[in-house]
């Protein structure tokens, strides 16, 4: 059976995101990596004898999409920081389509950043649908719970508390995100967008 592998990024130094919490917040990362492997050898293992082991089968197939989707959201956020912070280019097509979508990109920004302050724990997301060819934000519960069938991931922010709580306080949520738009390279996020719409 082929593995996931775990990734690894190269993130540059953060506004307010310090490196500690960037060294914890992997360690989440590589668990996730651990589990999704973890839960489909256990499916291959307990399914010799899929009839004694029903309920634990239907538990671990239905635990996969938290584990899956843990890891590649995870992929998308650290991915976003690195190298360095990059703006969004005024030529570029994602700016345009995210300017005919929402009316400017500011537009979108304060949309996007009050989607991740949602209450609880979750993501913010911003979507490509290769169906209708629309930019969509989301957000998603715990972080399978609402991820948008068959679209594709343009832009992950992990509003989960660990990803901010030891920098900033549960207060500082909002800082959180500020900086979250300063840190990131728009070059991946326009990267993803074109590998989107191919
Ligand atoms: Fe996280």
């Amino acid at each position: 059976m082929t593995k996931f592998v775990e990734a690894k990024f190269n993130i540059p130094v953060l506004k307010g995101i310090t490196e500690k919490n960037i060294e914890e917040h992997l360690k989440l990362y590589s668990g996730y990596v651990k589990n999704a492997n973890l839960i489909l050898e256990k499916i291959e293992e307990l399914s010799k004898n899929s009839e004694e082991n029903a309920y634990v089968l239907g538990e671990l197939q239905r635990r996969f999409g938290f584990e899956f989707n843990g890891m590649v959201n995870h992929e998308y956020y650290f991915e976003q920081f690195e190298n360095q912070p990059k703006k969004l280019s005024p030529a570029s097509k994602l700016r345009e389509t995210i300017e005919q979508e929402w009316g400017s990109f500011d537009a979108w920004l304060n949309r996007f950043k009050a989607i991740a302050l949602t209450r609880g724990i979750g993501w913010a997301m911003l979507y490509y649908d290769p169906l209708t060819k629309k930019l969509l934000n989301a957000w998603v519960d715990e972080q399978h719970l609402g991820q948008l069938n068959g679209c594709q991931t343009i832009l992950a922010l992990d509003m989960w508390e660990h990803s901010y709580v030891a920098d900033y306080q549960p207060s500082g949520k909002k800082q959180y995100v500020e900086d979250f738009f300063e840190n990131l390279n728009w070059e991946i996020l326009e990267k993803n967008y074109a590998e989107a719409i191919k």
